[in-house]
């Protein structure tokens, strides 16, 4: 099917997409979770037992968003170019919460795993941007109670964000793009099987096999800054 054909695409995206920008995937070697304790700094129970631990981690990873040291790549590019220019429905879907696919351009991104720059209140629910460090003394700006605010991103144990949006989507596509990530975190390991069971064809595109690689009719590996613009420019072609 030519792009002129399809109707409706979601693309999925993983760490492996901000790789190439200098941001850490979460399972390398290297990788975020090699480091750090999983349920120390990205569960509601390691908040509540040390949440000074739980900012630093979040704070640094921002400070890092806000340097000006990272910046979009070839990736994030061909995909906001491709929802430019895409006639039918386009949903970008990010598990990652840095914001390289707005700094490239693309304009409707679904962040399921939340915003790195913004935070919520844990006693009220308030949403807000967040540019700088986070402290266990800040106060919420709507019910001024301390202790609460909290990074606005999903933790394990919590559930993703705008999911009935997701398979609303995925339920009307009929082409599904992963890119970058590993498959071992679910809903969005599920995706893949919610997309091929309305008939949409599926393609990874990672450096190396996924854990859910079986599931997808077509796949590519290598860096995502080159795979994906190749892949991008082959399906306006
Ligand atoms: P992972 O770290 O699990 O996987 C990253 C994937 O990207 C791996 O399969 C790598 O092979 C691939 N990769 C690395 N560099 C790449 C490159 N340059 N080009 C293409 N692919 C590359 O990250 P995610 O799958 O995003 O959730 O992890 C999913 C969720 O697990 C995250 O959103 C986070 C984490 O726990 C929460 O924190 C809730």
């Amino acid at each position: 099917m030519s792009q002129q054909q399809r109707k409706s695409i979601v693309v999925l995206t993983g760490a492996g997409v901000s790789a190439e920008s200098g941001i850490s995937t979460f399972r390398a070697l290297d990788g975020l979770w090699q480091n750090h304790r999983v349920a120390e700094i990205a569960s509601p129970q390691g908040f509540a037992v040390n949440p000074s631990l739980v900012h630093r981690f979040y704070n640094g990873r921002r400070q890092q968003l806000v340097s000006g040291t990272v910046q979009p790549n070839r990736a994030h590019l061909a995909l906001a170019e491709l929802e430019a220019r895409f006639r039918g429905k386009f949903w970008l879907v990010t598990q990652n919460i840095d914001d390289l696919h707005e700094r490239a351009g693309s304009e409707k991104v679904i962040h399921m795993h939340g915003e790195l720059l913004k935070k919520r209140c844990a006693h009220c629910g308030d949403i807000g941007m967040a540019t700088q460090a986070l402290k266990i003394t800040d106060t919420c700006a709507r019910c001024h109670r301390t202790g609460g605010i909290r990074p606005h991103v999903v933790w394990f144990g919590e559930t993703p964000l705008r999911m009935g949006e997701i398979y609303d989507a995925l339920k009307c596509c009929d082409l599904f793009i992963a890119i970058g990530t590993s498959g071992n975190v679910y809903p969005a390991a599920g995706f893949v099987d919610a997309a091929a069971a309305v008939g949409a064809h599926t393609v990874e595109l990672n450096l190396e096999p996924s854990a859910v690689e079986s599931a997808f009719a077509e796949k590519k590996y290598g860096p995502a800054g080159t795979l994906v613009p190749d892949f991008i420019s082959r399906l306006e072609g």
